[in-house]
This record gives C-alpha cells, sequence and structure tokens, in this order.
C-alpha cells in the first residue's frame, strides 16, 4: 500500500511511534559497531536512535518527504530511498530493524518484502521488528468503515495484521528461524481533544479516500464519536493497537 505521507502532521501528532520503537531496539543483540539497516525509517528518529546505542545504522523509507526530513534532523546519517517489496543492497546488514512498518504491506506482497530483508541480511543476521498485530485498532476502523458507508462511500482496508502463528510462516518460508514472538495489546495515548479523528487523518487516508474530500473530516469526527464510550476516559483518547513483536535470524 502506498501512501502520502504529511510529514508535519505526522511528527506533531504521531511521535509515539517513534517512543514506542525504543523497546522494539532492546530485541537486538549484534555487537556495538554492527550494521544496522531501520527499514522505513521515517523521520529518522530511531535510526538515530540506533546509531545513539553505538551501532553503525542507515535508514530506508519510500516516502521522499519523510526522507527529506530524516536528512535535515540527523545529517550525520545515511538514509536512502528504497521500496521494502524490491529494494537491493551494495553491502549486507548484520540486523535489520523495523517499526510499524510491515502492516502498511498488502499480504500477498508480504513473501517479496521478506525475501528482499533476507537477501539483505548476513546469514546469521538478526531481524528485529514490531507491527501492527491481529486486532489491531479494530475499533477504529469498525466505526470509520460504518461512517463512510453511511455517506454512500466505498470501504477499503488494506492492512495486514497477523498473529504470530500467520507471520511465523511467512518468515520460515522466508530463510529466517523464529527466535522470539509476542502479540500482546497495547492501548496507545493519543494527542488532543480530536485524538481519534486526527489519527484516522494520518494513519486512515487510504480507507478515507472512499470519499470526497469534503467529506472525510466530518466522517472521521462521527467515527470518533462512536468511539466515546470505549475509548476516551479522563480527558485522553487512546487508540486500541495490538502489536506483534518478533525476532528471526537468518539461515
Ligand atoms: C499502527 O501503526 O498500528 C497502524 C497504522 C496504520 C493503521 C492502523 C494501525
Amino acid at each position: 500500500m502506498n501512501i502520502d505521507w504529511d510529514s508535519k502532521a505526522y511528527g506533531e501528532k504521531c511521535a509515539f511511534v517513534g517512543e514506542y520503537g525504543k523497546g522494539v531496539v532492546d530485541l537486538l543483540s549484534v555487537p556495538p559497531g554492527a550494521r544496522v539497516l531501520d527499514l522505513g525509517c521515517g523521520r529518522g528518529e530511531l535510526t538515530a536512535y540506533l546509531a545513539q546505542r553505538g551501532w553503525d545504522a542507515e535508514g530506508m523509507d519510500a516516502s521522499k518527504a519523510q526522507l527529506a526530513d530524516a536528512k535535515r534532523r540527523f545529517p550525520e546519517i545515511v538514509f536512502f530511498e528504497g521500496d521494502i517489496t524490491s529494494f537491493e543492497v551494495e553491502k549486507r546488514y548484520d540486523a535489520v530493524f523495523s517499526n510499524a512498518v510491515l502492516h502498511w504491506i498488502d499480504k500477498d506482497r508480504q513473501p517479496s518484502a521478506l525475501a528482499h530483508v533476507r537477501a539483505a541480511l548476513k546469514t546469521g543476521g538478526e531481524f528485529v521488528f514490531e507491527m501492527g498485530g491481529k486486532g489491531n485498532a479494530a475499533a477504529i476502523h469498525a466505526a470509520l468503515k460504518e461512517e463512510i458507508l453511511a455517506r454512500g462511500g466505498t470501504y477499503r482496508h488494506d492492512f495486514f495484521f497477523p498473529d504470530e502463528a500467520e507471520y511465523s510462516a511467512l518468515l520460515e518460508a522466508a530463510g529466517f528461524e523464529v527466535r522470539y514472538a509476542s502479540l500482546f495489546e497495547r492501548p496507545t495515548p493519543l494527542k488532543g481533544e480530536d485524538g481519534v479523528a486526527d489519527w484516522i487523518g494520518v494513519f486512515a487516508k487510504n480507507e478515507l479516500s472512499g470519499l470526497p474530500e469534503g467529506q472525510r473530516r466530518a466522517a472521521a469526527l462521527a467515527a470518533q464519536e462512536r468511539l466515546r464510550g470505549a475509548l476516551f476516559a479522563d480527558g485522553i483518547w487512546t487508540a486500541d493497537y495490538v502489536r506483534l513483536r518478533m525476532k528471526a535470524v537468518a539461515v
């Protein structure tokens, strides 16, 4: 799935993505100085964090807007453009890291993505990642679907939110051995009084495209209202995130 990222809105509303990603970094066990690729690096926060932790980190992303931001913010780090389902590298990495990216790739393109990750790694190299897991943001997407259909729009949902067993099978088929897998709920507080509607505006652009431009914000706000009882408490909106965190070794 391709998305036209609004890098400014992403930076303002979605800083939590990078913050949570720091916990995923702890799964890496390659030594200091090892070459680590941050796959889908976005604005580069976690690439910089990997470098700060002592690894020789580089970042790759498909979004020109996000990459331009990353290069401006962290000029000492190498960032390059690449699509996860087709990228190639000249020199293999000791580890590939990825946070909140793999669920953007359609299920039928996952084998190709994983084949390219495997090819980018040395044998014995580590692939450590977190992605949306089975049931991720299900309440938000269900409410949005209702509102889009109620306005006569078309609803499509292309995200891939697998569980441990489904993703382990894909990893093994691509030449990995799974060393760690955990599927867990992680309720995620959102910023602002319209936290869910703003989240929809950034993360559900493709779903919203099933409506004319002039109706999109109203649909997002109406979806948010549907969720007030379930996802709003003490003045804070919370997204119903479920994460899949895994570590696999290239064999
Ligand atoms: C996520 O990061 O969990 C996510 C991103 C887009 C849509 C749904 C969930």
